[in-house]
Order: structure tokens, then C-alpha cells, then sequence
């Protein structure tokens, strides 16, 4: 089968279409006839080589969405076929049943695409739990642009957070796939939305995705002392970023008393700074969230399905453009997803 692979850690140049054997469901997998793949950040950070061992050559792709195309033994209640979506997350009863990760430093969970092979090619096996029927209605391009993201952003924001009608919710990079998942869910739970991006496209795109006040970062340096004030002077009850680095320290100052800040990624960079004091003058929490569970995945799918949310779709790109979708990711130039069509 044709697939985008990588056999070093490295750029975007390190990624090569090439022929691999067609994968073969083992016992309780299904094969997938993959008709679309989305592109996530996580691919990037594969890609550079995250300190985890895969195999090479690696084939990268979290979220899936095609046909069943063959079973593998003891499989029940999924035929081929079936029109599905994958959810990427593998072993998440490690994270709501007993501790038995394999090492203290070891992530608790395992995803598809990071961990095991992935969906930027014409087939992928995937545990046969892992698939969700879609409707006839949902397009593949939808399903793959929807699952990674909506769930992470569900899980940060309803199940970490406890967001709730009212609620003041401050997004950072806002353009991003999990944010303009965030910016739907937080406006569809009632909540006030404050959102910083960078540039007028971005601010306007994000306006019309639901955000309430929108902040240009390129243009409001001191983006935290603007939100503190237009919320006068409470502050945000909820932060939820994933940018990291210095966008860290300005998320504590944008937060009112008792309020929360979700963090899941550091994309500007792993290691942060926090002024001790507001933690304990504004008796702040600080959370961390991945993934949701599988029963979060088939919710948010469902509102998905309902058509309570859209991902937004930058570009579908065919399956031999990947290199150039990693260089647009990277770069900055995407605007919510970008979809792989094998
Ligand atoms: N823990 C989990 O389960 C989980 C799940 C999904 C993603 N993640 C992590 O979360 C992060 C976001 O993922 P994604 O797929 O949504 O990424 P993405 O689509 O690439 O979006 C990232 C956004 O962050 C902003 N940004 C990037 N670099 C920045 C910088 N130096 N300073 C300020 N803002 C910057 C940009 O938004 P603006 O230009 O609009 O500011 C960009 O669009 C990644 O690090 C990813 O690995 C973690």
C-alpha cells in the first residue's frame, strides 16, 4: 500500500511517500480502508523525535476515518463495511482503573499514529473498540478533522474544568485545531469567551467561530492587563492553554480568584514561569489534561454528528502533499485542520 513514512527523526524532509506491506488485523483489530486523515501537532513533535521509541519506518496519523475492510479474529459487532472514525486513544482505562503503567516517567496512555502506525496511508490497523459507526451523513473529511481535537477540548474544559453556563473561559492560540474546537464547546456550554491569536485574519476567523473579545498577540503585548480589564477587573474563571512558555505566566495573571488554568501541551516550549504569589493571593488551581475517554470521545462525536459542532477544515490535502501540510502546521499558516485524502 502507498503511505507517507519517516525512517529518521528530523523536518519535514525526513517524510517520503513510499510502498509498505499492507497491514493485517491481529486478533480483536479491524483494518481500515483509510478516505481521510487529519494532521495534528502531535504529528510534528513525532516527527522531530519525541523521546519515545517507535518503530521505523514510522507512518504517523492520530485520527481516521474510513471503511472496515477486514476483521481480525475473535472480532464481534464490527463487519466490514461499516463506515467508521477512529478514537486515537489507546489504553485510557489505564487513567480511570488501577495504576499499571509500565515506568513512573512512562505516559499513562498510548496514542495511534505516536505509538503505534498510523493513518497517512491507504490502510490502517486499529483495535476493533477503538471504532465509532459514523452516520451516513458525516463526511470522512469531518470525522478525521473532528475526533483528536474535540476530545482533548472536552475533556480540558468539561471534564478537568467543570466549565459551566457563565463561566468566563480565556482560550489561547486560538487558530489552533484543539482551540477552535474549545472556542465551539465553551460558546455551546454557555460561557464567555476571550481568545488571543495572532493577526486580523486570525482575529476575525475567530470572532466569527463564537469568541466574544478577541486579542491579536502580534499587535496587544500585554494581552493579560487588556483581558484583566475588559473582564472589570474579576479576571477569567478558566484558562485553557497549550502554548506553554511565557503564555503560561500571562494565563495566571488573566484568571480571577479561584479560578482555573488547563494546560495541555507546551508548544512554545516545555518549561514555564509562575509568580508563586498569585497562585495563593487568587487561591488559583493549576490542571493538567490528555485525551478524553472513550466514552468522552462518543459524546463529543455525537454533538459532532448532531451538527452542534463543526471542525473547521483549512485545506484537504492529498496523502503525497503531507511534507508540505507538516511545513504549513509548522509554519503557522493553518487555521483549524488540515485533512489528508489518500
Ligand atoms: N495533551 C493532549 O492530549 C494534547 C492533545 C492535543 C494537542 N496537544 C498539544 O497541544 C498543542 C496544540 O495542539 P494543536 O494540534 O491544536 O496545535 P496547532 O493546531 O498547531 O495550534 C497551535 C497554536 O498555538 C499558537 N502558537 C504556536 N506557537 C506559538 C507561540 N510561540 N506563541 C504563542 N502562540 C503560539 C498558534 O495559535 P495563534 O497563532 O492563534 O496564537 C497555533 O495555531 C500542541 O503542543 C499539541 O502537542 C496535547
Amino acid at each position: 500500500m502507498k503511505a507517507v513514512v519517516f525512517s529518521e527523526f528530523g523536518g519535514p524532509e525526513v517524510l517520503r511517500v513510499a510502498d509498505v506491506p499492507t497491514p493485517e488485523p491481529g486478533p480483536g483489530e479491524v483494518r481500515v480502508k483509510v478516505h481521510a486523515a487529519s494532521l495534528n501537532h502531535l504529528d510534528l513533535w513525532v516527527r522531530r523525535g519525541l523521546p519515545i521509541e517507535i518503530t521505523m519506518p514510522h507512518i504517523g496519523g492520530s485520527d481516521v476515518a474510513g471503511v472496515v475492510d477486514a476483521v481480525g479474529a475473535g472480532v464481534e459487532g464490527v463487519v466490514p463495511g461499516t463506515r467508521v472514525v477512529v478514537d486515537p486513544s489507546l489504553d485510557y482505562d489505564w487513567y480511570e482503573g488501577e495504576p499499571r503503567g509500565p515506568g513512573i516517567d512512562d505516559p499513562p496512555l498510548r496514542l495511534i499514529g505516536e505509538h503505534t502506525q498510523g493513518g497517512f496511508a491507504e490502510y490502517c490497523v486499529v483495535p476493533a473498540r477503538n471504532v465509532v459507526q459514523l452516520p451516513d451523513h458525516v463526511s470522512y473529511e469531518t470525522a478525521a478533522a473532528a475526533g483528536l481535537v474535540f476530545v482533548t477540548a472536552w475533556h480540558a474544559l468539561i471534564g478537568r474544568a467543570g466549565l459551566k453556563a457563565g463561566d468566563c473561559v480565556l482560550i489561547t492560540g486560538a487558530s489552533g485545531g484543539v482551540s477552535t474546537a474549545a472556542i465551539q464547546i465553551a460558546r455551546h456550554a454557555g460561557a464567555y469567551v476571550y481568545a488571543v491569536t495572532s493577526g486580523p485574519d486570525n482575529v476575525r476567523r475567530v470572532r466569527e467561530l463564537g469568541a466574544d473579545l478577541v486579542y491579536d498577540r502580534l499587535e496587544v503585548d500585554d494581552w493579560s492587563t487588556a483581558v484583566w480589564n475588559d473582564t472589570e477587573r474579576r479576571g477569567v474563571d478558566i484558562a485553557l492553554d497549550s502554548v506553554g512558555g511565557p503564555v503560561f505566566a500571562s494565563c495566571l495573571r488573566a484568571l480571577g480568584v479561584g479560578g482555573r488554568l488547563v494546560t495541555y501541551g507546551g508548544t512554545a516550549g516545555p518549561r514555564i514561569e509562575a509568580d508563586v504569589r498569585l497562585l495563593f493571593w487568587k487561591q488559583l488551581s493549576i490542571m493538567g489534561s490528555t485525551m478524553g475517554s472513550p466514552a468522552e470521545f462518543r459524546r463529543v462525536m455525537r454533538l459532532v454528528f448532531e451538527g452542534a459542532f463543526a471542525p473547521v477544515i483549512h485545506e484537504v490535502i492529498p496523502l503525497e502533499d503531507l511534507r508540505r501540510g507538516h511545513e504549513m502546521l509548522e509554519g503557522g499558516e493553518v487555521f483549524g485542520k488540515l485533512v489528508v485524502r489518500p
